[in-house]
């Protein structure tokens, strides 16, 4: 049955034939989608990566490419020679963009069966996400994770085509490099040559990047692969891209500007969409506070308002006691929420308990008062002071949560996102930049009892903060800033430090003494002084922007081969076992 391409060369392809190829005599490879026959008829759905396209097999203009047809079944690879012709009134498919023309076969050659897939390679078959893993082959045929793949690729080409135009050259850094673990978990990677001795995969080129600067090269970006051992979420993977850029002699906002055009470039050339600069600004102070995170989702309303200040006094214990631990009172104002049942306000009060709460106190606001366990114990001044603030109305519903900073901004943000959701508030088709700028340089960590960097240790403090390093670390804001879109953190970076005494004392205060410093970073240190300009840069979340851009839920969706939630490959079985001999030559013994 099998036959040979022969002389079948592609004249075009399946989705790509419209009506004005009608008369065309065209040759199309490609796999069968579906096929239905009418006995004197066959029609067949033939698809390729550019879409589908209805061939037609009859019986009196070709009975032998017709018998054949009847061989065909979902997924056989065919080559087919025929013409293009309009479909007969009524019988158009306007689902198709093809789907006002048909190509009547001349010719049929079936170049390879198929066994019978597992799913239909359609975009409505709902289909176990590990099956799709499993056979990824299979699932990448699907119309939608094609179009991810395409978008991809246009958006990799614009970032190229942007970044050469502003004379920035990509340079490619070493993926075997040394373990500086400072953030997440490095992959290590065994050396053969060097008994006892690893690489690790780079979490980010951030340190070679600033090596570039030094060495002079002043524009630099890449589009490169970086690993961390995390646990993985539906926006993360073990193994990513980053656009990577980095830049010498600039200022935060020269960074910022840069990053926005890049934006602007590729929603214009690929999305075709407008859009406006410069993004907004928040710090990170004002962004915990409105919306209780340093990712907010600015398309929707439905902000925090602290009321420690107002409910600081009232005869409500459990208020009490949370103001005198240091805690906050926090509340979101639902418009229009008076509606939402007991049971509904039940689901939002397990919600907030997984963040931590204890609880959820809400009140509709009603003509009479609030319907409300806070309706009597706020003086009528507290609940006035509350509304006005809040600007709450009758009809509307508050939502209180009291306890530590921390988990009132995690819970609240949060139930703001689930709230936002279920009312439909947040529009899906817009897309919202915001910068959030103003870091803390350090945060002091409980667990590992020191201070830890929130970017990276090699984030520069702001220059009116640097006296405060030595004495006051907690207080110093860095020169960092992330970009997030949707609620998503697409990008982040900083001004680094350039001057060597600044990054030695960093280093210090992030509980290194000088030793360990030199033996982790000592090549930086060393680089640092020989000249190194003032630098800054940033990285954006390569997957994630095509993730976002392609309205997919899940950043697997825009990676052709990604791993599990458990970090595994399903169509490969990776990682697997090794053989003792691989394991001897690089010096390993198992523990188990
Ligand atoms: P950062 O660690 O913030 O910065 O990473 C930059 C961006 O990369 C994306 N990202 C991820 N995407 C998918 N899976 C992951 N596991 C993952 N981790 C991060 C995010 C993030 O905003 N060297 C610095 C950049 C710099 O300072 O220039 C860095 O790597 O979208």
């Amino acid at each position: 049955m099998v036959e040979l391409l022969g002389d079948f060369k592609r004249t075009d392809y399946c989705g790509d034939l419209r009506k004005n190829d009608v008369g065309r005599k065209v040759t199309l490879l490609g796999w069968v989608q579906k096929r239905r026959d009418l006995g004197g008829l066959i029609f067949v759905e033939m698809r390729d990566r550019q879409g589908i396209v209805q061939i037609v097999f009859n019986s009196e203009i070709n009975p032998k490419a017709h018998e054949k047809a009847q061989l065909l079944r979902n997924e056989y690879v065919i080559g087919i020679r025929g013409e293009v012709v309009s479909r007969p009134k009524g019988t158009e498919n306007p689902k198709l963009l093809t789907g006002e023309i048909e190509v009547w076969v001349e010719e049929l050659k079936i170049l390879n069966p198929s066994k019978n897939p597992p799913f239909q390679i359609e975009d409505e078959e709902e289909v176990a996400e590990n099956t799709r893993l499993k056979y990824r082959y299979l699932d990448l045929r699907r119309p939608r994770m094609q179009k991810n793949l395409i978008l991809r690729h246009h958006l990799a080409r614009e970032v190229r085509n942007y970044f050469d135009r502003l004379g920035f050259l990509e340079i490619e850094t070493p993926m075997l490099t040394k373990s500086t673990p400072e953030g997440a978990r490095d992959f290590l990677v065994p050396s053969r040559l060097n008994p006892g001795h690893f690489y690790a995969l780079p979490q980010s080129p951030q340190l070679f990047k600033q090596i570039l600067m030094i060495s002079g090269y002043d524009r630099y970006f890449q589009i490169v692969r970086c690993f961390r051992d995390e646990d993985l979420r539906a926006d993360r993977q073990p193994e990513f891209t980053q656009i990577d850029v980095e830049m010498s002699f600039v200022t935060i906002e020269d960074v910022q500007h840069i990053m926005e055009g890049l934006m602007v470039h590729l929603f214009k050339e690929v999305l075709h969409r407008e859009l406006q600069t410069p993004f907004p600004v928040l710090t990170y102070e004002e962004a915990m506070n409105r919306y209780g995170t340093d990712k907010p989702d600015i398309r929707f309303g439905l902000e925090l308002y602290d009321l420690t200040e107002e409910l600081r006094f009232s005869d409500f214990k459990t208020f009490q006691s949370v103001v005198k631990e240091g805690g906050v009172i926090k509340a979101i104002h639902v418009k229009g929420g008076g509606n939402f049942s007991r049971k509904d306000i039940e689901e939002f009060t397990h919600f907030v308990q997984t963040y931590g709460a204890k609880g959820l106190i809400s009140a509709r606001i009603k003509r009479e008062g609030w319907d409300s366990l806070l309706e009597k114990v706020l003086t009528l001044e507290e609940k006035r002071g509350v509304e006005k603030k809040m600007m709450a109305k009758e009809g509307d519903l508050l939502l209180f949560v009291a306890g530590p900073y921390k988990v009132v901004n995690q819970s609240l943000a949060n139930l703001r996102l689930h709230i936002g959701e279920r009312m439909k508030l947040i529009p899906e088709d817009e897309f919202q930049f915001v910068w959030i700028v103003d870091f803390p340089l350090l945060e002091y960590d409980e667990a590992e009892r020191r201070y830890v960097a929130v970017h990276h240790p090699f984030t520069a403090p702001r220059d009116e903060d640097l006296m405060l390093l030595r004495n006051h670390p907690e207080k110093v804001k860095a020169k960092a800033y992330d970009l997030v879109l949707n609620g998503s953190e697409i990008g982040g970076g900083s001004i680094r430090n350039h001057l060597q005494e600044v990054q030695a004392l960093l280093f210090e205060k992030l509980g290194m003494d000088e030793t360990e410093a030199r033996e982790r970073f000592g090549f930086l240190l060393e680089a640092l002084e020989y000249g190194t300009p003032p630098h800054g840069g940033i990285a954006f979340g390569f997957d994630r922007l095509v993730m976002i851009l392609s309205h997919s839920d899940s950043i697997r969706d825009v990676i052709a081969f990604p791993k599990t939630q458990k970090g595994t490959c399903l169509m490969t079985d990776a990682p697997s076992r090794v053989s003792p001999k691989q394991l001897d030559e690089l010096w390993i013994k198992l523990k188990i």
